[in-house]
């Protein structure tokens, strides 16, 4: 195991009707600005609740942080959170709601701009108190440091790390109003989440396993049950600890990691518009297949552990795990192809040009260059 220092210092507040503990945690005397996205909130009633709650707050209300936050939006609320004095910053959303408040928060009390914030890769040392109000299971945004933003003038998207919200409210009752598609995409970002701290090397640690594979075992078994009945609270529930405990810090202690799916996944966004979930469910089977020598304890492990393969060569299931894993998005009725979505050679060389332009080398052997992400792309077509 490797050495490590984990610290998570988000208060999660999870259960039906908490977000009526807002006065609990927010001091009265404190001008806040709330959050939000492009009004899903008002529609499902999250936004009344959050109202009644924060009664007689300094309230201040920016609007319309899109999927995929534009720096070119953030830069507005900025500019309201420094003319209004705001002491806080409170993001009433889902994770794009929540990072762009990453964003916003550290901006206000920066000279520079919000995108040097990003792009310098630095991280940042000072922001505004934040909190949420989830309404998405998905990022772990609620309970991590990163954020991801976008630039529409250059076609970038780019994480970056600040501090973790100071407490993030979870009442899996607002996930009721999300459309299917948003849904689907939750569970393949949150199973994409773990299995990018998971499908390295074997044996680096058996808690840091079987945590992960705890979580992907709970996604199988809810998935189908989820897809069936979309307001089933105890399922809904166990969906958005998922989600959270996917991305909080708690299954990558001390182990390698490999995030070649998001990063490429990042730029089919960027280029394209494809939803964020959507990219992963492309871009997984497609990484296992080009990595699958170097990946193949690990993959055999998933294999029988997650889909109890456990018959045949070495290569025949391998390829059953891959098999599976694209089965499992296809049955949340995502594509999992780029020739489905009329992406082709383009976007490939395109990528390739950025990668090899950015030097990149991900992975857990930091060996996937501009070459080797062209080959998982044309493994996706
Ligand atoms: O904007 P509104 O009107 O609120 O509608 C949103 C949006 O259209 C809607 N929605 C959210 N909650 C709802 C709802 N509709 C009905 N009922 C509800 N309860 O859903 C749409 C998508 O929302 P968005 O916040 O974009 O989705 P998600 O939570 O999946 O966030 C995606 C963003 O997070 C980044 C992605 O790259 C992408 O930019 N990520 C952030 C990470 C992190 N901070 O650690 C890690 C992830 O890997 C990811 O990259
Ligand atoms: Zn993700």
């Amino acid at each position: 195991m490797n050495n490590f220092i984990f610290r998570n210092p988000t208060k999660l507040i999870f259960g039906k009707g908490t977000i009526s503990q807002l006065p609990k945690e927010i001091d009265p005397t404190k001008k806040v600005l709330l959050t939000f996205g492009g009004g899903s909130v008002k529609k499902n009633g999250v936004y009344d609740q959050v109202i009644k709650a924060l009664e007689g707050y300094d309230l201040v209300e920016f609007w319309g942080i899109e999927p995929n936050p534009k720096v070119e939006t953030l830069r507005k609320a900025v500019a309201l959170g420094k003319a209004e004095k705001v002491d806080m910053v409170l993001a009433v959303g889902g994770g794009s709601v929540v990072d762009g408040s990453k964003l916003i928060a550290a901006s206000i009390v920066s000279e520079l701009d919000p995108w040097a914030l990003v792009s310098n890769r630095f991280p940042i040392t000072e922001s505004l108190p934040l909190a949420s109000v989830l309404t998405l299971p998905a990022t772990g945004s609620e309970m991590n440091s990163g954020a991801v933003i976008s630039n529409a003038e250059t076609n970038e998207k780019f994480a970056f790390y600040s501090f973790h919200p100071v407490f993030s409210i979870l009442d899996p009752e607002v996930t009721f109003s999300l459309p299917e598609f948003q849904i689907s995409c939750g569970i393949a970002d949150t199973f994409v989440h773990t299995m990018e701290q998971y499908l390295t090397t074997p044996g680096q640690s058996p808690l840091m396993d079987r945590w992960a594979e705890g979580i992907l075992l709970t996604l199988i078994e809810i998935a189908p049950e989820i897809m069936e009945d979309k307001t089933n609270y105890d399922l809904m529930s166990d969906f958005m600890l998922c989600a959270t405990m996917a991305l909080n810090g708690f299954i990558s202690m001390g182990v390698s990691q490999d995030w070649t799916t998001h990063m490429i996944g990042h730029e089919l966004t960027a280029l394209k518009g494809v939803t964020h979930g959507e990219t992963l469910a492309i871009v997984l089977p497609a990484t296992m297949t080009v990595l699958s020598e170097q990946k193949k304890g690990k993959i055999l492990q998933y294999g029988e552990r997650i889909w109890g393969i456990t018959e045949g060569s070495e290569g025949v299931r391998v390829a059953e795990a891959i098999a599976c894993t694209e089965r499992f998005f296809r049955m949340l009725g995502l594509k999992t192809r780029l020739s489905e979505l009329g992406i082709g050679q383009d976007t490939i060389d395109e990528i390739e040009r950025r990668f090899n332009e950015r030097q990149v080398a991900f992975g857990e052997r930091q060996n996937v260059t501009g070459p080797v992400a062209r080959a998982i792309l044309e493994e996706c077509l």
